[in-house]
């Protein structure tokens, strides 16, 4: 089917008529929908005007969401956020059906006016509705990055996963800035091949800035701006109109992005780097919580790796512990809890329910990953949950959805995935992390907070990282330069 694209090239989301509670059966989202009385997806109960606009979460939405589904006994739910219809899909069933068996007409995205309009992320091809200049753009990126081209990434990496690790023995405290530069600079040295120094290098601050905006004006719903875009001409002085000040210098950053003149394919994938950051930073949490299943990654590395050699992507096959171990890095937090949400391009029906051309369709990435049918005990951390005899269990199924659906799931997830694999591997073979101690002397574990937004990232903790031995160390003190 041909996605609808409006004159401004963007796809508009639908108004629609609440109004008319309880039971929405006059609603009209457009003049030509063939809805026939069928029901909406249920939902908590709409007000009218409103919607449900004063019942919807602000923080850890996702986990609402997956209540209310459960509560209402259907895996996707309607919402209508004063005027803005927007269906919530918990399963991965559901999610299959609609975002893979019906990617044709499940694929645009919204039109944020705090994101495009105001911060200035247009240019962005993760965020252009479906249509000729994303699938340009999608189709470069998908060349340049494709999956069996390991070499345009992975030495990358391998360089600078070992900067962070000589890092991580002068300043271990700030594991974090640390980790932050290795995902920042190998980003930014695979797309634009520019090499990064430290952490105060330009390219990386620019970055950093414009993502904190573009993390803080994607959340849907977030900015009353997105549900009444006339807002967009308040001027930034007037009482109330903060999103203007803060849109304003997210913009410049965006802006300044933008204008170093490197291809756009590249741009796109420096927000890549932030969700990586933040699996890494769970990993760091992680191993601080759980000793035993460090200890183990740790046995299985000692047990396959030449002594005093780091590990190398060669040895990926036969560590089959520490591939459980970054699924579950990926699973268990599930940092894109709402990925990035979709908008269906054509009125739909499923399971006898309307969805209306215009909705926002968003997938509960978090719900499928805390589906008990399929990871058992899912708020625990368990890596094994993935093996069987020793080795993966391909009857378990992997947390792809941590990447987002159907045609626009995300093309550098085999990047990501690399990138999180060699920097577990590497930290666990020469390094030994533990939680601080109180003036007792008893381990002080982090509190497992997440602080709320488009990607989750740990609330700061702090640990102990320590070389795991004299030779350990040595190794680390002898990581001079490493040939690409
Ligand atoms: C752990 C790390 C990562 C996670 C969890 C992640 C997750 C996601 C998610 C959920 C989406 C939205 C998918 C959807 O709309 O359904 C996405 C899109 C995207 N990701 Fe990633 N990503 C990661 C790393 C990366 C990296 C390293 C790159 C680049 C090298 C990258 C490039 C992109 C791009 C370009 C899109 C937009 C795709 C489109 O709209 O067509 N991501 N990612």
């Amino acid at each position: 089917m041909t996605p609808v694209i409006y004159p401004t090239g963007v796809s508009q989301p639908v108004a629609f008529n609440s109004s008319e509670v309880p039971g929405y059966d006059s609603f009209e989202p457009t003049r030509n929908s063939r809805r026939a009385r069928r029901p909406l997806p249920p939902g908590p109960k709409k007000l009218p005007l409103f919607g449900n606009i004063f019942q919807l979460p602000t923080t850890f939405e996702w986990e609402t969401y997956a209540k209310w589904g459960e509560e209402l006994k259907s895996d996707i739910i309607h919402l209508d956020a004063a005027g803005t219809s927007i269906v919530i899909v918990n399963s991965h069933k559901a999610a299959t059906e609609l975002f893979d068996k019906r990617s044709a007409i499940y694929s645009s995205r919204i039109h944020s006016t705090m994101l495009h309009e105001l911060a200035g992320w247009n240019t962005l091809f993760g965020f252009m509705p479906y249509g000729e200049r994303w699938k340009e753009h999608r189709r470069l990126f998908q060349k340049h990055f494709h999956p069996s081209n390991t070499l345009v990434h992975q030495p990358f990496e391998l360089e600078y996963t070992r900067k962070a690790l000589k890092k991580l023995l002068v300043s271990p405290e700030k594991f974090m800035d640390h980790l932050r530069f290795l995902a920042g600079a190998s980003t930014l040295a695979i797309t634009y091949g520019i090499e990064i120094k430290d952490e105060d290098d330009p390219y990386l601050a620019v970055a950093e800035k414009a993502l904190v905006g573009l993390a803080a004006s994607a959340a849907p719903g977030m900015f009353l701006v997105d549900s009444i875009p006339i807002l967009k001409y308040v001027p930034a002085w007037m009482p109330g109109a903060g999103f203007q000040i803060k849109a304003s210098s997210w913009r410049a950053a965006a802006t300044d992005m933008v204008n170093i003149p490197f291809a756009a394919t590249q741009k796109a994938v420096v927000r890549g780097a932030d969700t990586t950051v933040a699996s890494m930073n769970t990993f760091m949490l992680a191993m601080t919580c759980f000793p035993e299943i460090q200890k183990k990654a740790q046995a299985e590395l000692d047990r396959v790796l030449v002594a005093g050699q780091l590990p190398t992507f060669e040895d990926e096959s036969s560590l089959p512990y520490l591939s459980a171990l970054v699924k579950e890095i990926i699973r268990w937090r599930a940092i894109t809890p709402l990925a990035v949400p979709h908008q269906v391009t054509q009125d739909d029906e499923y399971n006898g329910y309307f969805i209306p051309k215009g909705s926002i369709v968003a997938g509960n990435v978090w719900a499928m990953l805390h589906d008990e049918n399929e990871y058992p005990e899912s708020l625990a951390f368990n890596p094994e949950r993935f093996l069987k005899n020793g080795s993966l269990d391909p009857e378990v199924r992997d947390p792809t959805v941590a990447f987002g659906f159907g045609r626009r799931i995300c093309p550098g997830k085999h990047i990501a995935i690399s990138m999180l694999w060699i920097t577990v591997a590497s930290i666990l073979s020469v390094y030994e992390i533990t939680p601080e101690e109180d003036e007792t002397g008893n381990p002080v574990s982090p509190s497992q907070e997440y602080i709320p937004s488009m990607i989750l990232h740990p609330a700061p903790f702090k640990c102990k990282i320590k070389p795991r031995s004299r030779e350990a160390e040595r190794l680390i003190i002898s990581l001079d330069s490493v040939a690409r």
